[in-house]
């Protein structure tokens, strides 16, 4: 049977870190101090902890089709809250990737079933930014593009959550990134969308975008 493999892949796994750090699980049973919460996509080519070299215990992980955060989505809040109320996350990391499916089926309006409302969201973000995106060549560009700006959004929103704006004024310390990851060679590039302040968002959103558009100026006619 094949998930046989997958038991003897795990006993291996937890071998090696028991030797190269003794005790390691009993320690990681007494608490979790994760610094960083990773909102990412779905997609298995995104291994969240990996892609960071992060060990277990070190990074909280929430993920759903094309790394979407909705205002109304209780699961993601619920994570959010968790993150920064319980374990004081500083960092909060919205993770999206290039040749992203949900992101695809979204710019196609391809019908694919109950995702179709779920990435409605991004069709929004796509629609705010039409006017923009659409004088990008259609195909992989202009793709990448949407992949970077449904980032931007999702950060975006992130930090209009009332989990983010609370911290934030009672003077906690959280920093929220958009970062999107290249499935063709494993690096992430970092969107520069870092917000530490409700005061600041504004202007970061604005410069970051703005950088996004500068990016992609020698594919489009006028930006
Ligand atoms: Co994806």
């Amino acid at each position: 049977m094949k998930l046989d493999s997958l038991f003897e892949n795990n006993r291996a796994w937890a071998r090696d870190i028991e030797s190269r750090s003794p005790g390691f699980f009993t320690r990681l049973q007494q608490q979790q101090s994760p610094q960083y919460l990773w909102i990412g996509c779905s997609d298995s080519r995104v291994p969240a902890n990996e892609i960071v070299g992060m060990l277990p215990g070190e990074l909280f992980v929430h993920r759903n089709v094309a790394n979407v955060v909705v205002h109304s989505d209780l699961n993601c809040l619920s994570v959010m809250e968790f993150a920064i109320d319980s374990l004081q996350v500083k960092h909060i990391i919205v993770v999206g990737h290039y040749g992203c499916s949900g992101v695809k089926a979204a710019m196609q309006n391809l019908r694919i079933g109950i995702a179709d409302n779920w990435l409605r969201h991004v069709q929004d973000v796509r629609n705010q930014h039409r006017d923009w995106l659409y004088q990008l060549p259609d195909g992989p560009i202009r793709l990448d593009a949407l992949c970077e700006l449904n980032v931007l959004e999702q950060s975006l929103n992130v930090c209009q959550t009332t989990v983010v704006q609370d911290a934030w004024a009672r003077g906690q310390e959280v920093v929220v990134h958009g970062w999107v990851y290249g499935l063709n060679n494993g690096l992430i590039n970092d969107m520069r969308m870092s917000v530490a302040s409700a005061d600041a968002l504004a202007g970061v959103y604005a410069q970051a975008l703005d950088d996004l558009r500068q990016r992609y100026a020698a594919h489009g006619q006028s930006v």
